[in-house]
């Protein structure tokens, strides 16, 4: 893939992730965790674009993503900023990026 290509769609997952993930996180934070799943999986469908729970894609696999740390599938080539990002995938590093 083209390193153009490539950044383009990472400013796309950010932009989809902040968008997507921020809010709810936000709101969860301001009281008991009130997730709605129906929503969630709605929202979910457009990260399948890249992603999947289990398998590697254009996007790193996901289970397990909450608490564990950016950037350790082991078997996934990730960005040098991500790997030297030294963060922990968590509501509040959701939030933030
Ligand atoms: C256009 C493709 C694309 C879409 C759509 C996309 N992602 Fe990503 N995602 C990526 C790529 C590529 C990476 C690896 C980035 C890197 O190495 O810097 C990534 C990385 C991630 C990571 C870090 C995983 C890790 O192991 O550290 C998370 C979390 C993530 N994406 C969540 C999401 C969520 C949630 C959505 C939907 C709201 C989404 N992504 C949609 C391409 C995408």
């Amino acid at each position: 893939m083209k390193r153009d290509t490539f950044v383009n769609r990472l400013v796309a997952c950010t932009l989809i992730a902040a968008a997507s993930i921020a809010m709810p996180a936000l709101a969860s934070l301001s009281g008991p965790l009130n997730g709605d799943p129906v929503h969630g999986k709605a929202l979910y469908q457009g990260c399948q674009a890249c992603h999947s729970i289990d398998e590697n894609d254009l996007g790193p696999r996901h289970r397990g993503v909450v608490g564990r740390r950016a950037a350790s599938v082991a078997d996934y080539s990730y960005s040098a900023a991500l790997k030297n990002s030294h963060l922990t995938w968590d509501e509040l590093t959701f939030w933030m990026t």
